[in-house]
């Protein structure tokens, strides 16, 4: 055996003993597939009575880790709120860009740790549906920077500096959170989701005037109504037609009554496009609702509610 191909053995051991260091056993498997749809859903014959079928446990979090997480994105988010102030005028454009930026972080993170995972063998059935799924999140958050771009919301150089610090500082704490707890990594999320949809629900309500006089941007309209929808469709998890209206805070539960799956808008005005960057916010709200309290994306519980911390023992 020569020297280098030696040396080529000795780094395949090497490389094969690592890989056992982290093939950990794989987990039990989740409730993790889609629901059918309408078109081939089983017989009601087939069904089990709705009595039977138990509803599953909705977790809960620590309390500990619920109130640091709602420390720290109220924080962060009480700190764009006093640079970012929301006035009508075109700095709106620039708060709504660092929140993007920020905001789409945690699903290139979700996706990052998990390709990891998977090199080193840890996979379970549903990782892949997972993964498509926040892929699919990322593509969504992306092209609402995109409008936030096309609207200037990116042309001061202080507002990029400090989006762009904000989110690489973000991405590696979401990184090591999600490796430790993903529950804890999707309950952040869930806090910033929650902040994104009120924002945008408040600044339709104030500036409805002035978002139906302006013009759809171009990007707006090639991803909502122009792009192959597959992955528009593959974000929305949860059905539900009648919560796009309501608030996710309080007790605004979402209640679940109807498989029909998301439409994807059409678009008249600018005021149009904030409907549906809103509307989305809260499709991820509700999926990381679902992934925090049932470790699942679909609607287990038949309503969505923000998560509650563990009562005290
Ligand atoms: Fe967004
Ligand atoms: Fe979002």
């Amino acid at each position: 055996m020569t020297c280098s191909s030696r040396a080529r053995a000795l780094l395949l051991v090497a490389l094969a003993a690592g890989a056992r260091a982290f093939n950990v056993p794989p987990r039990a498997p989740r409730i993790q597939t889609r629901p059918p749809p309408l078109a081939s859903a089983p017989p009601a014959a087939v069904a089990p009575p709705a009595a039977a079928v138990a509803a599953p446990a909705r977790a809960t979090m620590n309390g500990g880790v619920f109130t640091f997480n709602k420390v720290v994105i109220d924080a962060v988010y009480g700190l764009i709120c006093v640079l970012y102030p929301v006035t009508g005028g075109p700095r709106d454009f620039a708060r709504f860009y660092v929140l993007e930026t920020v905001a789409r972080v945690p699903y290139f993170a979700y996706l990052s740790v998990r390709h990891l995972k998977e090199t080193f063998g840890k996979r379970a059935p549903g990782d892949n549906y997972r993964m498509r799924t926040h892929y699919a999140e990322a593509d969504n958050e992306l092209h609402h920077l995109l409008i936030m771009e096309a609207l200037g919301g990116n042309e001061n150089g202080l507002d990029r500096a400090l989006a762009q610090t904000m989110a690489f500082v973000y991405y590696w704490y979401v990184v090591v959170i999600y490796s430790v707890s993903e529950q804890a990594a999707y309950h952040l999320s869930e806090l910033i989701e929650d902040h994104a949809y009120s924002t945008y629900d408040k600044y339709l309500r104030e500036h409805e005037a002035a978002l139906r006089a302006a013009p759809v941007p171009p990007i707006a309209k090639k991803y909502y109504e122009d792009d192959n929808p597959f992955l528009f469709d593959l974000f929305c998890t949860v059905s539900d037609t009648a919560a796009l209206s309501q608030t996710a805070e309080g007790d605004g539960g979402v209640e679940l009554g109807s498989e029909c799956p998301r439409q994807r808008p059409t678009l008249r005005s600018l005021y149009d496009v904030f409907v549906n960057v809103r509307d989305d916010e809260r499709e991820h709200w509700k999926t990381l609702c679902n992934l925090v309290q049932f470790d699942n994306m679909e609607g287990a519980g038949g309503v969505v509610r923000s998560t509650q911390p563990s009562p005290h023992e």
